[in-house]
Protein backbone atom coordinates (compact mmCIF):
# COMPACT_ATOMS: atom_id res chain seq x y z
CA UNK A 1 0.00 0.00 0.00
CA UNK A 2 1.82 3.00 -1.34
CA UNK A 3 -0.69 5.80 0.22
CA UNK A 4 0.19 7.54 3.64
CA UNK A 5 -3.13 7.26 4.64
CA UNK A 6 -6.25 4.72 4.49
CA UNK A 7 -8.23 6.55 1.51
CA UNK A 8 -9.55 6.08 -1.22
CA UNK A 9 -7.20 3.57 -2.99
CA UNK A 10 -7.42 1.38 0.51
CA UNK A 11 -11.41 1.59 -0.34
CA UNK A 12 -10.69 -0.27 -3.75
CA UNK A 13 -8.38 -2.18 -2.57
CA UNK A 14 -11.03 -3.60 0.13
CA UNK A 15 -13.43 -3.86 -2.99
CA UNK A 16 -11.23 -6.02 -4.69
CA UNK A 17 -10.33 -8.29 -1.39
CA UNK A 18 -14.18 -8.94 -1.04
CA UNK A 19 -14.91 -9.47 -4.48
CA UNK A 20 -11.90 -12.22 -4.49
CA UNK A 21 -13.28 -13.68 -1.40
CA UNK A 22 -16.78 -14.30 -2.80
CA UNK A 23 -15.06 -16.12 -5.97
CA UNK A 24 -13.28 -18.41 -3.68
CA UNK A 25 -10.36 -19.44 -0.77
CA UNK A 26 -8.07 -16.45 -0.65
CA UNK A 27 -6.11 -14.79 2.17
CA UNK A 28 -5.11 -11.01 1.90
CA UNK A 29 -2.18 -9.42 3.51
CA UNK A 30 -1.96 -5.66 3.79
CA UNK A 31 1.48 -3.90 4.06
CA UNK A 32 1.74 -0.46 4.48
CA UNK A 33 4.55 1.02 3.48
CA UNK A 34 4.01 4.15 5.68
CA UNK A 35 4.52 2.25 8.66
CA UNK A 36 7.00 -0.36 7.43
CA UNK A 37 10.07 2.00 8.88
CA UNK A 38 11.73 2.20 5.72
CA UNK A 39 14.01 5.08 5.10
CA UNK A 40 14.73 7.36 2.41
CA UNK A 41 17.28 5.14 -0.16
CA UNK A 42 20.87 6.82 0.12
CA UNK A 43 21.59 5.90 -3.33
CA UNK A 44 24.85 4.25 -1.95
CA UNK A 45 24.05 1.21 -5.08
CA UNK A 46 25.50 -1.57 -2.33
CA UNK A 47 22.22 -3.55 -2.64
CA UNK A 48 23.08 -3.41 -6.78
CA UNK A 49 27.11 -4.17 -6.73
CA UNK A 50 27.63 -6.00 -3.92
CA UNK A 51 24.46 -7.79 -2.99
CA UNK A 52 21.20 -7.00 -1.50
CA UNK A 53 22.69 -7.62 1.90
CA UNK A 54 24.44 -5.12 1.73
CA UNK A 55 21.74 -2.35 2.02
CA UNK A 56 21.73 0.05 4.96
CA UNK A 57 18.19 -0.55 5.34
CA UNK A 58 18.02 -4.04 4.45
CA UNK A 59 16.17 -5.63 7.66
CA UNK A 60 12.97 -3.32 7.33
CA UNK A 61 13.23 -3.81 3.64
CA UNK A 62 13.54 -7.73 4.37
CA UNK A 63 10.44 -7.58 5.79
CA UNK A 64 8.83 -6.74 3.10
CA UNK A 65 10.05 -8.90 0.81
CA UNK A 66 9.43 -12.33 2.45
CA UNK A 67 6.10 -11.15 2.42
CA UNK A 68 6.29 -10.61 -0.67
CA UNK A 69 8.31 -14.09 -1.88
CA UNK A 70 5.81 -15.85 0.23
CA UNK A 71 2.49 -15.06 -1.48
CA UNK A 72 0.89 -16.45 -4.76
CA UNK A 73 0.10 -12.90 -5.96
CA UNK A 74 0.84 -8.82 -5.30
CA UNK A 75 -1.07 -6.05 -5.46
CA UNK A 76 0.54 -2.57 -5.59
CA UNK A 77 -1.21 0.26 -5.01
CA UNK A 78 -0.61 3.77 -4.97
CA UNK A 79 -2.85 6.66 -5.62
CA UNK A 80 -1.70 9.22 -8.40
CA UNK A 81 0.69 11.54 -7.29
CA UNK A 82 1.76 14.79 -9.80
CA UNK A 83 0.89 11.49 -12.55
CA UNK A 84 2.66 8.67 -10.87
CA UNK A 85 3.24 6.85 -8.19
CA UNK A 86 3.40 8.37 -4.32
CA UNK A 87 7.02 8.61 -2.85
CA UNK A 88 6.52 6.17 -0.28
CA UNK A 89 6.12 3.28 -3.12
CA UNK A 90 8.96 4.32 -5.59
CA UNK A 91 11.25 4.77 -2.26
CA UNK A 92 10.28 0.93 -2.41
CA UNK A 93 11.16 0.46 -5.82
CA UNK A 94 14.47 1.99 -5.46
CA UNK A 95 14.67 -0.54 -2.73
CA UNK A 96 14.43 -3.51 -4.80
CA UNK A 97 16.18 -2.45 -7.64
CA UNK A 98 18.33 -5.01 -7.65
CA UNK A 99 16.05 -7.34 -9.04
CA UNK A 100 16.39 -5.59 -12.09
CA UNK A 101 19.41 -7.08 -12.30
CA UNK A 102 18.73 -10.16 -10.67
CA UNK A 103 14.98 -10.92 -10.66
CA UNK A 104 13.32 -14.13 -9.28
CA UNK A 105 9.55 -13.74 -8.96
CA UNK A 106 8.26 -15.94 -11.92
CA UNK A 107 5.80 -17.74 -10.59
CA UNK A 108 4.06 -14.82 -8.78
CA UNK A 109 1.00 -12.85 -10.50
CA UNK A 110 0.62 -9.05 -9.52
CA UNK A 111 -2.17 -6.45 -9.97
CA UNK A 112 -1.61 -2.50 -9.65
CA UNK A 113 -4.45 -0.93 -8.34
CA UNK A 114 -4.14 3.04 -8.62
CA UNK A 115 -7.04 5.97 -7.06
CA UNK A 116 -6.98 9.67 -8.55
CA UNK A 117 -8.60 12.17 -10.82
CA UNK A 118 -8.59 10.34 -13.38
CA UNK A 119 -4.75 10.22 -14.93
CA UNK A 120 -3.81 6.51 -14.19
CA UNK A 121 -1.69 5.92 -17.23
CA UNK A 122 1.49 6.65 -16.23
CA UNK A 123 1.46 5.73 -12.32
CA UNK A 124 0.16 2.12 -13.48
CA UNK A 125 2.48 1.80 -16.30
CA UNK A 126 5.13 2.07 -13.77
CA UNK A 127 4.24 -0.25 -10.94
CA UNK A 128 3.41 -2.64 -14.25
CA UNK A 129 7.43 -2.06 -15.40
CA UNK A 130 8.64 -2.23 -12.22
CA UNK A 131 6.46 -6.08 -11.38
CA UNK A 132 7.97 -7.56 -14.89
CA UNK A 133 11.26 -6.10 -13.98
CA UNK A 134 11.59 -8.57 -10.68
CA UNK A 135 10.15 -11.28 -13.03
CA UNK A 136 6.46 -11.64 -12.10
CA UNK A 137 3.65 -12.04 -14.36
CA UNK A 138 1.43 -8.93 -14.77
CA UNK A 139 -2.05 -9.61 -14.81
CA UNK A 140 -3.83 -6.12 -15.08
CA UNK A 141 -4.16 -2.31 -14.04
CA UNK A 142 -7.38 -1.24 -12.02
CA UNK A 143 -7.19 2.66 -12.07
CA UNK A 144 -10.73 4.22 -10.44
CA UNK A 145 -11.54 7.57 -9.68
CA UNK A 146 -13.19 8.83 -6.41
CA UNK A 147 -16.50 6.88 -6.00
CA UNK A 148 -18.43 8.75 -3.90
CA UNK A 149 -17.82 11.93 -6.54
CA UNK A 150 -19.37 9.81 -9.56
CA UNK A 151 -22.59 10.52 -11.36
CA UNK A 152 -24.78 7.10 -10.74
CA UNK A 153 -23.83 5.54 -14.41
CA UNK A 154 -19.76 6.26 -13.82
CA UNK A 155 -20.07 4.74 -10.40
CA UNK A 156 -21.42 1.62 -11.83
CA UNK A 157 -18.77 1.27 -14.31
CA UNK A 158 -16.26 1.64 -12.35
CA UNK A 159 -17.55 -0.84 -9.87
CA UNK A 160 -18.07 -3.20 -12.79
CA UNK A 161 -14.48 -2.85 -13.66
CA UNK A 162 -13.33 -3.39 -9.74
CA UNK A 163 -15.33 -6.83 -10.19
CA UNK A 164 -14.03 -7.96 -13.77
CA UNK A 165 -10.04 -7.22 -13.00
CA UNK A 166 -10.40 -8.99 -9.49
CA UNK A 167 -11.80 -11.74 -11.16
CA UNK A 168 -9.57 -12.00 -13.43
CA UNK A 169 -6.56 -11.59 -10.59
CA UNK A 170 -8.60 -14.55 -8.15
CA UNK A 171 -8.51 -16.84 -11.69
CA UNK A 172 -4.44 -15.74 -12.80
CA UNK A 173 -3.47 -16.39 -9.25
CA UNK A 174 -5.78 -19.48 -8.76
CA UNK A 175 -4.54 -21.37 -11.63
CA UNK A 176 -0.83 -20.95 -11.07
CA UNK A 177 -0.22 -20.60 -14.89
CA UNK A 178 3.76 -20.38 -15.91
CA UNK A 179 3.45 -17.69 -18.95
CA UNK A 180 5.36 -18.86 -21.96
CA UNK A 181 7.73 -15.30 -22.58
CA UNK A 182 6.83 -13.00 -25.80
CA UNK A 183 10.04 -11.46 -27.38
CA UNK A 184 9.46 -8.55 -25.37
CA UNK A 185 10.87 -10.68 -22.46
CA UNK A 186 12.98 -13.10 -24.35
CA UNK A 187 15.02 -9.57 -25.31
CA UNK A 188 15.12 -8.33 -22.11
CA UNK A 189 16.26 -11.79 -20.47
CA UNK A 190 19.05 -11.38 -23.19
CA UNK A 191 20.13 -7.84 -22.22
CA UNK A 192 20.22 -8.42 -19.13
CA UNK A 193 22.37 -11.43 -19.13
CA UNK A 194 25.14 -9.55 -21.71
CA UNK A 195 24.85 -6.75 -19.17
CA UNK A 196 25.60 -8.88 -16.12
CA UNK A 197 28.76 -10.92 -18.41
CA UNK A 198 29.52 -7.04 -19.47
CA UNK A 199 29.77 -5.58 -16.45
CA UNK A 200 31.15 -8.88 -14.25
CA UNK A 201 33.87 -6.52 -12.86
CA UNK A 202 31.56 -3.55 -11.69
CA UNK A 203 28.62 -5.19 -10.67
CA UNK A 204 30.18 -8.89 -9.32
CA UNK A 205 27.21 -9.72 -8.00
CA UNK A 206 25.03 -9.76 -11.13
CA UNK A 207 27.51 -12.84 -12.74
CA UNK A 208 27.37 -14.34 -9.75
CA UNK A 209 23.53 -14.43 -9.37
CA UNK A 210 23.26 -15.37 -13.19
CA UNK A 211 25.74 -17.74 -13.36
CA UNK A 212 24.65 -19.67 -9.69
CA UNK A 213 20.99 -19.30 -11.60
CA UNK A 214 22.85 -21.55 -14.23
CA UNK A 215 21.07 -18.78 -16.59
CA UNK A 216 24.20 -17.69 -18.67
CA UNK A 217 23.61 -20.65 -21.27
CA UNK A 218 19.86 -20.78 -21.40
CA UNK A 219 17.50 -19.13 -23.76
CA UNK A 220 15.41 -17.48 -20.70
CA UNK A 221 14.79 -17.57 -16.66
CA UNK A 222 12.78 -20.99 -16.83
CA UNK A 223 11.78 -23.87 -19.99
CA UNK A 224 9.66 -22.01 -22.25
CA UNK A 225 8.70 -22.97 -26.09
CA UNK A 226 10.23 -20.53 -28.06
CA UNK A 227 10.19 -20.80 -32.04
CA UNK A 228 12.82 -20.55 -34.70
CA UNK A 229 10.85 -17.06 -35.82
CA UNK A 230 11.30 -15.70 -32.22
CA UNK A 231 15.22 -17.10 -31.90
CA UNK A 232 15.95 -15.49 -35.16
CA UNK A 233 14.83 -12.10 -34.33
CA UNK A 234 16.48 -12.11 -30.60
CA UNK A 235 20.01 -13.21 -32.27
CA UNK A 236 19.59 -9.96 -34.78
CA UNK A 237 19.05 -7.84 -32.00
CA UNK A 238 21.30 -9.05 -29.91
CA UNK A 239 24.08 -8.69 -32.14
CA UNK A 240 22.65 -5.28 -33.29
CA UNK A 241 22.35 -4.32 -29.60
CA UNK A 242 26.14 -5.44 -29.45
CA UNK A 243 27.77 -3.52 -31.78
CA UNK A 244 25.81 -0.23 -30.43
CA UNK A 245 26.69 -1.45 -26.88
CA UNK A 246 30.05 -1.68 -28.03
CA UNK A 247 31.13 1.80 -29.40
CA UNK A 248 29.07 3.40 -26.44
CA UNK A 249 30.16 1.12 -23.45
CA UNK A 250 33.66 -0.19 -22.54
CA UNK A 251 33.48 -4.54 -21.60
CA UNK A 252 30.49 -5.11 -24.08
C1 LIG B 1 0.68 15.30 -3.37
C2 LIG B 1 -0.52 14.87 -4.16
C3 LIG B 1 -0.43 14.86 -5.55
C4 LIG B 1 -1.53 14.46 -6.33
N1 LIG B 1 -1.42 14.42 -7.70
C5 LIG B 1 -2.46 14.00 -8.44
C6 LIG B 1 -2.36 13.93 -9.86
O1 LIG B 1 -1.34 14.24 -10.46
N2 LIG B 1 -3.42 13.46 -10.56
C7 LIG B 1 -4.57 13.09 -9.94
O2 LIG B 1 -5.50 12.69 -10.63
N3 LIG B 1 -4.70 13.15 -8.60
C8 LIG B 1 -3.69 13.59 -7.84
N4 LIG B 1 -3.81 13.64 -6.46
C9 LIG B 1 -5.06 13.18 -5.82
C10 LIG B 1 -4.97 11.75 -5.30
O3 LIG B 1 -4.41 10.90 -6.27
C11 LIG B 1 -6.36 11.21 -4.96
O4 LIG B 1 -6.99 12.04 -4.04
C12 LIG B 1 -6.30 9.79 -4.46
O5 LIG B 1 -7.59 9.23 -4.54
C13 LIG B 1 -5.82 9.69 -3.01
O6 LIG B 1 -5.73 8.35 -2.64
P1 LIG B 1 -5.61 7.91 -1.11
O7 LIG B 1 -6.85 8.43 -0.44
O8 LIG B 1 -5.56 6.44 -1.13
O9 LIG B 1 -4.37 8.53 -0.56
C14 LIG B 1 -2.74 14.07 -5.68
C15 LIG B 1 -2.80 14.09 -4.28
C16 LIG B 1 -1.71 14.48 -3.53
C17 LIG B 1 -1.79 14.47 -2.02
Amino acid sequence: MGSPRKGESYKITQLVEERMKGLGEVEFEYLFLMNSGLKQCVGCHACINLGEDACPHKSERKVIEEKMSKADGIIIVSPVYCQNVTGLLKNFFDHIAFMWHRPRYFHKKVMAISSGGGQFKETLKHMEQNAKAWGCDFVCSLGVPHLDALTPKYKEKALKDINKKASLFFNKVKEKRIVNPGLGRLIWFNIWKGNSIACKDTIPQDLKYWDSMGWLDKEYFYTAKINVFKKAVIALVGKIGKIMMHRIYIGY
